[in-house]
């Protein structure tokens, strides 16, 4: 695993759009595989600047993100596919019909997750997947206890993921306690990771994670066994280590 230590939250972001922009300027028809949550927004904006001045292209890129909530639609202001178009999409060149998150609103949840892994293989795979952390260490939405063998799947949210997210809806009773998600094999089959943390109140589960034993029970501790990545955290998050 790579890692680089930032000063704050604005370096670490300056310092994932590079290393995804490099993948994109290397492969313009590269797999980005992408995420959503506070920890890669300030990625999307840089990104954003640097399609503005010219210096990357995203016509040929194709995006597939991690997770999506099982009944929100598109539109509603929640949804992740709303959050992507939000803070990344409506701002860059990537054509609509190249960018894939899970429908919110499949009538069968399980028969979407089937689709979405067959939207994967058809492209190929993912180039480069980028990962947030929650702080009970899911990756996407793969709460503690998750089998590490799935690909996308149905998922109950955590009690402390439903608190967590609370934040963003008019109540707590809004959240929804289901969603769709890569799973870990999803993940795992990447062939690059590129993870963003920021934050003391990570600094706990960065710990557990990157030195901890490699179990179900903290989903990111997978990431130990994977080949290729990067993790980029700023020093606050990197206190404990
Ligand atoms: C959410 C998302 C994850 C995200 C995580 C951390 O529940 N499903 O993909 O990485 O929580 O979010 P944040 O970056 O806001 O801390």
């Amino acid at each position: 695993m790579k890692i680089y230590v930032t000063e704050d939250y604005q370096s670490m972001s300056r310092k994932a759009a590079n290393i995804l922009s490099a993948q994109v300027i290397l492969n313009p028809a590269s797999v980005l595989g992408l995420a959503t949550g506070s920890s890669p927004v300030g990625m999307y904006q840089q990104l954003i600047k640097w399609y503005d001045k010219g210096d990357v292209d995203f016509s040929q890129v194709r995006s597939v993100n991690l997770d999506e909530y099982v009944g929100l639609s598109p539109e509603h202001n929640q949804s992740y596919r709303c959050f992507m178009q939000k803070h990344f999409f409506d701002h860059i060149n990537i054509l609509p019909e190249n960018t894939n998150v899970p429908n919110g609103l499949a009538e069968d949840p399980a028969a979407e997750c089937r689709r979405y892994n067959q939207v994967i293989r058809n492209l190929g795979g993912i180039d480069i997947q980028v990962l947030g952390m929650g702080h009970n260490g899911h990756i996407g939405f793969n709460e503690p206890g998750e089998a590490f063998e799935l690909e996308t799947h149905v998922v109950n949210l955590s009690e402390r993921t439903i608190d967590a997210n609370a934040r963003f809806f008019a109540s707590r009773d809004e959240v929804p306690r289901q969603a769709m998600t890569m799973g870990i094999k999803s993940i795992m089959q990447a062939r690059q990771i590129l993870v963003i943390v920021s934050g003391e109140d990570k600094a706990a589960i960065v710990k557990t994670a990157l030195t901890g034993p490699v179990t179900p029970r903290v989903p990111a501790s997978i990431l130990q066994l994977h080949p290729n990545v990067v993790l980029v955290a700023d020093k606050a998050a990197m206190s404990q280590c």
